[in-house]
């Protein structure tokens, strides 16, 4: 089979190895190309064998699996990194994720867990190879229309305001840019969009378009599944309760995206903060990932990592956008401080203005409906304009949004 999942094995013990072996030895999906016993031998197999996925022990003797894997890089780029350790603590995870790892395995683990942790970490590279070959000219081909751009809410701490930056902006886009826009709570568990605009829980949720994909009917309209605020917002909400949450995998995630960006000009969702597979499926998809950040010590630290394992992912300089929440609530950190920090620009600021946001946040109505004039909705609307653009019923120039920063260039 020409298109099985490649896969090396790196593993000290060479009992884990025969039985790594074995277990993928079951899927006609996947071919072991080679078990190496050490990181030294595994560069060189990679570099000759060029494997899609790399199974790499965390722990070894000599040379550890996160050297291994930050070399790995030069060596064989093509290959991506799935680690495996008996350690599950965030900093391992983290170390992992800085040398380029895409997936983290804590020992022990099911064969289904590692054999849907390869099929996913290959999934995504094949996608991320394709989104780099073929330009946005070539993927339209055919297409009725422009697909719609995803912009991702995210932050890598909660509490910082992404669920009101999301909301808002939204609304702004729908209401007053003339967009069509679909917002989506992808903050599966615990999500809140539907508190802030007062929407009917009962309505029908991102869990049951999940549910209608995979019975293989793509609807004609997704009238049923979002409720249109009264701004003109589309809403997809998140499942009512925390366990329908995990019918919404990242493979669903994926197709449920694909829908939307087909059916509309403009998706944004409000992430969740953790670093979950579900949302890296978003912001893989995604084409901007707005990422939130206050004046905070932790949230400013936060972000810096996150910032690398952007980079680490290999996302595009100019897919991440930062917007600086409560920018004027500085308690002895300033603006360039935090520039300085975390080695890049703020692209967008908004103000505090608890009255307006916690108003707003109890009645239900989004403070850019509610306190239109307030320099918070203003500020909620120039990041709306500069992010989103004009409609795409106006002319093509001015539909472009404005001039991006570089990511990682300005230190
Ligand atoms: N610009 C602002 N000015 C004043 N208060 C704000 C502002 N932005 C957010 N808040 C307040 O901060 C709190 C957290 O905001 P929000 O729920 O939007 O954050 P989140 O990142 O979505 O949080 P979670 O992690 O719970 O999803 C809320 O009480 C909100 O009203
Ligand atoms: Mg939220």
């Amino acid at each position: 089979m020409t298109d099985q999942i490649r896969v090396l094995i790196v593993d000290d013990i060479a009992e884990t190895r025969d039985h790594l072996t074995k277990l993928l030895g079951f899927e006609k999906d996947v071919a072991v190309v080679g078990a190496a016993a050490s990181g030294a031998e595994a560069l060189e197999m990679a570099a000759t064998l060029l494997p899609d996925i790399v199974l790499m022990d965390i722990n070894m003797p000599e040379m550890d699996g996160i050297a291994a894997t930050e070399l790995m890089a030069a060596r064989a780029p093509s290959s991506a990194v799935v680690m495996m350790s008996v350690q599950g603590e965030a900093d391992y995870l983290r170390r992992s994720m800085l040398a380029g790892a895409r997936e983290f395995l804590v020992k022990p683990f099911s064969s289904d867990e590692l054999i849907a942790s390869i099929r996913q970490v290959h999934a995504r590279e094949r996608e991320k190879v394709g989104r780099m070959a073929a330009p946005a000219a070539e993927r339209t081909l055919g297409a009725a229309r422009e697909p719609g751009r995803v912009v991702a809410v995210f932050s890598p701490k909660g509490g910082v305001g992404r669920t009101t930056i999301a909301v808002n902006a939204a609304v702004a886009a729908a209401s007053e840019l003339g967009h069509d826009v679909i917002l989506v709570d992808g903050s599966f568990q615990f999500g809140d969009v539907g508190v802030l605009l007062n929407l009917n829980p009962k309505n029908k949720s991102i869990a049951e378009l999940v549910t209608e994909l995979e019975a293989g009917s793509e609807p004609d309209s997704l009238d049923t599944f979002v409720i249109t605020h009264s701004t003109g917002t589309r809403v997809l909400l998140a499942p009512p309760s925390p366990e329908m949450a995990e019918l919404v995998t990242p493979a669903a995630i994926r197709r449920v995206l694909e829908v939307l960006r087909a059916k509309s000009e403009l998706v944004v969702v409000d992430c969740a903060a953790a670093f979950s597979d579900s949302t890296l499926a978003i912001l893989d998809a995604a084409d901007v990932i707005l990422t939130v950040l206050t004046l905070e010590i932790t949230s400013i630290k936060n972000m810096r990592l996150f910032l690398e394992v952007a980079e680490q992912l290999g996302y595009p300089p100019d897919k991440v956008e930062l917007v600086l929440n409560r920018a004027d609530s500085a308690l002895g950190i300033r603006v360039a401080d935090v520039e300085h920090s975390i080695g890049r620009k703020v692209d967008h600021t908004v103000v505090s203005d608890g009255r307006s946001v916690v108003y707003a946040l109890n009645r239900g109505v989004p403070f850019f409906v509610s306190n239109r004039e307030a320099q918070v909705s203003q500020d909620i609307l120039r990041l709306a304009q500069a992010l989103f653009g004009a409609p795409a019923s106006a002319p093509v120039e001015a539909r472009k949004p404005a001039p991006k920063k570089s990511l990682f260039a300005w230190r």
